[in-house]
């Protein structure tokens, strides 16, 4: 449930808005039958789902979501992030859940009317932002095992700042022992409700335990590192004359962050090297217990990129460098930031622009 909220509280909300502890009030609305097709985009306020308890989405998790961003740049223009390879992967997600898939301009439409209606709940500070969580769900009723013939998209949209904090704090990981998030063949790659339910007991027990994330490793040998439960992971190795920047490549068990792909784009200009290669966690522990492997970083659109500190191996705790935040971490962080916030030029066209500085009612960053 959500209020409307008056300009002074939403102003007090902007200045330190957490990560989806305030919503906007509204929703974006889009809706698939499979005799009309997609309906138009419609901005509403927020309200419940009503859904009949035989709903096929609540029983057979065809469910599926994204996460994107709007930020705002110094002349107070607001740009989504990416948004037609959200809606390209949200697309994909559907796909391999037999759901209907959204057209990706369809989607950024949505999104961008969604933007334009909560312009001013776009907060400006480096690193904040206004999250989109579109969430696609069957809404048919029927129990019988087979693809909806109905689905709802909603899009919901919080301000926020990275959700592990804005001072990016290092994190500790600890490897999975028992279980795994994804077979090659399975769900893995898309982004659907089941993939996150599956990581939630190993989740609990690895923060009961201390760290804050499960590293999870290859579902067949539990010998390759994979990535963490909602984001990407990234090894820095100064193991020759220059630093090597490494992530896992995606076989089909990880999901294809928008965010990791953009950290290889600009390492690449930025003339580091930057491969996709797998990584044994035998090598993980060589490289830190050596110092060859220098820092381990995780990225994602909701925490951007966060340093390692601490990684757990096999009831073995290993420090990553002086456990604090090494110098490429740092690095790429901002060369992502400064593009999302139009600090440097948009080389590779990432940026769609929702208002233009003279559209916004005259609000800065
Ligand atoms: C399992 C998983 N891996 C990686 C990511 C990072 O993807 P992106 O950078 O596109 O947000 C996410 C977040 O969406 C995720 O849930």
């Amino acid at each position: 449930m959500s209020e409307p909220r008056s300009a002074p509280e939403r102003e007090a909300i902007l200045k330190a808005p957490g990560f989806c502890r305030y919503s906007t009030g509204h929703l974006a609305v889009v809706d698939w039958d499979a005799d009309t097709g997609w309906s138009d985009p419609r901005v509403e306020s927020w309200s419940d789902l009503a859904m009949d308890p035989a709903t096929l989405g609540l029983h057979y998790g065809q469910a599926v979501f994204e996460g994107l961003k709007a930020f705002r740049a110094e002349d107070g223009s607001v740009h989504l992030f990416r948004p037609e390879d959200h809606g390209s992967r949200l697309a994909r997600s559907a796909a391999r859940l037999a759901m209907a898939e959204m057209p990706p301009a369809l989607f950024v439409r949505a999104c961008a009317e969604l933007v334009s209606a909560d312009e001013a709940w776009v907060p400006g500070g480096y690193g904040q932002s206004l999250y989109l969580r579109p969430l696609l769900i069957a809404t048919e009723p029927d129990l019988g095992l087979r693809p909806a013939r109905h689905y709802r998209c909603v899009i919901l949209a919080y301000p926020a700042d990275p959700c592990f904090g804005a001072d990016f704090r290092p994190l500790s990981v600890t490897t999975a022992t028992e279980t795994v998030r994804a077979v090659r063949g399975g769900t893995g790659e898309s982004k659907c409700a089941g993939n996150y339910a599956a990581s939630l007991l190993t989740r609990t027990e690895a923060q009961a335990a201390g760290y804050d994330e499960v590293l999870w490793l290859d579902g067949h040998e539990r010998s390759r590192i994979e990535e963490l439960s909602t984001m990407n992971l990234f090894l820095v190795w100064r193991d020759g004359e220059k630093p090597r920047v490494t992530t896992p490549p995606c076989d089909g068990t990880i999901v294809r962050g928008l965010t990791r792909d953009s950290l290889l784009t600009l390492a690449e200009d930025r003339g580091i090297a930057a491969a996709e290669e797998h990584t044994t966690i035998d090598a993980v522990r060589d490289g830190l217990r050596s110092g060859r492997l220098a820092e381990v970083f995780a990225c994602g659109t909701a925490g951007v990129v966060v340093p390692v500190g601490r990684i757990g191996i096999g009831g073995e705790d290993l420090t990553v460098g002086d456990g604090g935040e090494g110098p490429m971490t740092a690095a790429l962080r901002s060369s992502l930031l400064d593009v999302q916030h139009r600090r440097t030029p948009d080389a590779h066209g990432w940026l769609r622009t929702v208002l233009r500085a003279d559209e916004n009612g005259g609000r800065r960053a």
